[in-house]
């Protein structure tokens, strides 16, 4: 991959910590034991905001916006099939909303303000009522003004664990972040500048796993462990080696995939997506590796390190089954699928690079009108504005269907369809090896990707960048499925 281009503030170094505190970062999980297929689930989220301290010396209590008092918010973890009722209230000062982001619900569930709900006043609360039915690694966050409400703090694991899962010792979430500090600990207020809007995003100088800044994780010999990465940061897209381990891709976006190793050792995550691995502890005694962060050139950090314990688990590498059960999605038929065009445009060089391509992409504006009005970029030559929007495709309801993408940026955008999840079919051209079902795909500056799946899910869907910064700044638009 080239063009790995990130806006200045990226340039800042990590804040550094003496002494990480030795917080095992847990994630307190609402599971109920023994849930079942037919079984319901009720839980309340309260998004509020309240101080907590990151876990380095130096640090200032910060104030988050937090679900139920904890960054990440609770692991939310049910059996594939079971209902659920998620009661969301809102603590804060201002409208929020929940969305569960890859999860096929019923549209009047999936959380975005106005398009599928009104927004949920401070003071009140909505009931969320769906059942949960694909497997797989999911998440939740608000969906108005996420820029600010996930750069904030506000999201959460959500786990669909199969009726009959494959065999692990032990099955781990590490949700991602990236935090702009300053130096006593405190967040940036500078959330939406233009800067961020039209480069990068807001990538920050502070990386965390489940909240905190990454202890050593300890594992012991032989065990095989089930790793749910999550990205849940604003525009940072992680590329992690896990040194002296062939991590095995089970599963994008929850969905499951033909098990492979990750193409040139790099476990990819865009934000927004997740990646299931089956990782086996195959050093020993006493060994330490680095879990290394290569995604921006020049910028490599080690993320975190796995220590081995001297406790032995097995000696040789199990031989349990690691394929996924397939989840009820309906294949796409290529040979009758409706083709629909969709150019992204804009962005920082966006006229140099669209030129170079042979794009015609109006920009109506020169760049500082553009940033001025916060209308930087477009797709199919439209900046987004507001929630309420008219639908820039029709799709009709249970028909196959072709999106063919073109990223005419000098970024990268992982692109962001709700209701839906969609095959990945072609890059530049060229078939993927593995088809794989995604929820977001990640483009490279001037790529172009094929996806292809049946729209099945009536209603309006949210169809966007998740770099928050990019969405709100116009890389946001509808898809009607009728
Ligand atoms: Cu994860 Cu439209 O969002
Ligand atoms: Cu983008």
């Amino acid at each position: 991959m080239k063009n790995r281009r990130v806006s200045k503030f990226t340039r800042r170094s990590v804040i550094s910590s003496s002494a990480a505190a030795a917080i095992g970062a847990i994630i307190p999980n609402l599971w109920m034991p023994n849930a079942n297929a037919s079984s319901d689930m009720e839980v309340t989220l309260h998004a509020a905001p309240g101080q907590s301290k990151f876990n380095f010396d130096s640090a200032e209590p910060t104030t988050f916006w937090r679900f139920n008092g904890s960054v990440p918010g609770p692991e939310i973890r049910v059996r594939q099939g079971t209902r659920l009722r998620i009661i969301v209230e809102n603590g804060l000062a201002e409208e929020t909303t929940v969305h569960w982001h890859g999860v096929r619900t019923p549209n009047a569930m999936d959380g975005v303000p106005h398009l599928t709900q009104k927004p949920i006043s401070p003071d009140s609360q909505f009931v969320y009522d769906f059942r949960a039915i694909d497997a797989g690694t999911y998440w939740y966050h608000p969906h108005q003004r996420s820029f600010e409400q996930v750069g904030r703090g506000l999201y959460g694991p959500l786990i669909i664990e199969e009726a009959n899962p494959i065999r692990v010792d032990r099955d781990v979430t590490w949700m991602l972040d990236d935090w702009r500090l300053n130096q006593s600990g405190g967040i940036e207020e500078d959330f939406g500048n233009s800067h961020d809007m039209s480069h990068s995003g807001r990538i920050g100088n502070f990386v965390t796993l489940n909240g905190k800044k990454p202890d050593a994780f300890s594992v012991r010999k032989g065990e095989r462990i089930r790793l749910r990465l999550i990205n849940a940061a604003n525009a940072r897209i992680f590329g992690l080696d896990f040194q002296g381990h062939d991590p095995l891709i089970i599963a994008l976006d929850g969905q499951p995939v033909t098990p492979h190793s990750p193409e040139n050792n790099l476990v990819v995550l865009g934000p927004a997506m997740r990646i299931d691995l089956i990782l086996d502890m195959s050093g020993n005694v006493g060994d330490d590796n680095g879990v290394i962060d290569r995604f921006y050139d020049g910028l490599t950090y080690q993320l975190t390190n796995i220590k081995y314990s001297d406790v032995i688990v097995r000696n040789d590498r199990p031989n349990w089954p690691v394929q996924l059960p397939d989840n009820p999605l309906k294949e796409p038929d290529l040979k009758t699928a409706k083709r629909h065009e969709v150019i992204f445009s804009g962005g920082m060089m966006g006229n140099m690079v669209a030129r170079d391509m042979g794009i015609n992409v109006t920009s109506p504006r020169s760049m500082m009108g553009m940033m001025h009005s916060k209308k930087i970029w477009f797709i199919n030559g439209v900046a987004a504005e507001g929630h309420i929007m008219d639908p820039m495709l029709n799709l009709d309801l249970n028909r196959s269907h072709v999106i063919a993408m073109t990223n005419a940026s000098a970024w990268y955008h992982p692109i962001h369809l709700h209701g839906h999840s969609f095959r990945v079919i072609s890059r530049n051209g060229e078939k993927t090896k593995h088809q794989e079902w995604q929820d977001t795909v990640l483009m490279a500056p001037r790529e172009t990707v094929e996806i292809a799946f049946v729209a099945d899910n009536p209603g309006d869907w949210m169809f966007h960048c998740h770099i928050l910064e990019h969405q709100a700044s116009g890389m946001m638009g509808v898809i009607r499925v009728a």
